[in-house]
């Protein structure tokens, strides 16, 4: 079977890391966050990968290229946003080769579904098209659906009130479509698959809902994106994955699990973990703490800070007595002086210098 993967969007959420890199290619414990959605759908047989393409898609091509894991990889290129149902419509020609069913995904989910088990389901219902769902605790923020016993979804309401969910069963935003839902869905414009096109389904009852009960983690802002890198470190070792040519003093604690990759430097003294990712080239100096947090490459901490539940940009600098804390984002090359505490969602851009405290949300410009 094929998968298209929906990967042109601009996530405006997590500016201004976006601003330089699409949100699919941001690493997760060290990894692009599209690479290990890739080798999970090689896992499961997929053959064929078309990437729908927009916002930054030479990112793509020069990372992904022609085949990757055994798959072959098309691109299909978008010159303008067309939402979760355009693109899809747009990639016609090169799901026409043949008229099987195929898998329709948001790439920027981490899951480890069972994508037999979902084209299964959908071939044993003759459903026109079938959502993966998952269950939450609070499903305001999601597509949440209304399912009957033969699991087929009477109903899909948008992110609903509080109070007013049908169900705690959301869209996990992984499909399996029939050829000719592409029949449905208008040409050349930006539409919502979610809100334009699965009412009509519904409506028809030929929509059907299979619900997984693995991981699965949604990445549109700071908060999700740093707990997507704790699952996966979760995932791949309760030990340290310390890269060969990286630097880590006998006398720096390491605590499970973290990912340091090449040429990165650990000081002694400094204390790195539970859930630190630091990318390639990272450097953290005497006496620094970095917890729940991921780091990009060439960062360069200073003595004595501290980042816990954070996002530090490329190349950013951190001075001594740094404190950042829950959900900031430093921009790329962005500079943070000695003593600065950043508290609760501060977003620093692109090579800007913070010389004082910010303890509430805000965005420096
Ligand atoms: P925000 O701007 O922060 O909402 O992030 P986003 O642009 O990623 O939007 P959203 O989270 O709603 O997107 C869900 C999935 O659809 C992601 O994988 C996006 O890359 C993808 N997507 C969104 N819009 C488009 C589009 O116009 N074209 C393509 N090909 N993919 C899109």
């Amino acid at each position: 079977m094929k998968a298209l993967i929906l990967a042109g969007g601009f996530g405006t959420r997590l500016r201004p890391l976006t601003c330089t890199r699409p949100k699919l290619m941001f690493p997760v414990a060290n990894r692009p966050l599209l690479d290990w959605v890739m080798e999970q759908l090689s896992k499961n047989g997929i053959t064929t990968v078309i990437l729908a393409v927009n916002y930054m898609a030479d990112v793509f091509a020069r990372y992904f290229g022609k085949s990757k894991y055994g798959m072959r990889i098309l691109y299909s290129r978008e010159t303008k946003p067309l939402g979760t149902g355009g693109p899809i419509k747009k990639a016609e020609p090169l799901l026409n080769e043949d008229e099987e069913p195929f898998f329709v995904l948001n790439g920027d989910i981490l899951s480890t579904i069972d994508y037999r088990a979902l084209s299964k389901a959908h071939l044993d219902s003759k459903a026109r098209t079938t959502i993966a769902l998952h269950e939450v605790e609070d499903p305001s923020r999601f597509g949440v659906v209304e399912l009957n016993e033969e699991n087929q979804i009477l109903r899909f309401v948008e992110k609903p009130k509080s109070g007013e969910a049908p169900s705690h069963l959301i869209n996990a935003g992984v499909y399996v479509l029939d050829h000719s839902v592409l029949d449905i869905i208008p040409d050349g414009k930006e539409v919502s698959i979610e809100r334009e096109i699965f009412p009509i389904l519904a409506d028809n009852r030929e929509l059907f809902g299979h619900k997984f009960g693995s991981l699965w983690v949604d990445i549109g802002k700071p908060h999700d994106y740093v707990l997507a890198n704790k699952v996966m470190l979760d995932m791949i070792a309760a030990q340290n994955h310390i890269e060969r040519g990286s630097k880590v003093s006998k006398k720096a604690k390491m605590i499970p699990p973290v990912a340091i990759a090449k040429g990165t430097v650990v000081e002694a003294d400094a204390v790195v973990g539970p859930y630190a990712s630091l990318g390639e080239g990272v450097v953290i100096k005497r006496g620094s703490r970095v917890e729940n947090s991921v780091l990009f490459p060439h960062a360069w901490v200073d003595c004595s800070a501290s980042i816990k539940n954070a996002i530090v940009g490329e190349g950013a600098i951190i001075g001594s007595w740094v404190k950042i804390e829950t959900d900031c984002i430093v921009g790329d090359h962005a500079i943070i002086d000695n003593n600065v505490t950043l508290t609760c969602n501060v977003k620093v851009c692109p090579s800007k210098n913070v010389s004082e405290s910010i303890l509430q949300p805000s965005i420096v410009l």
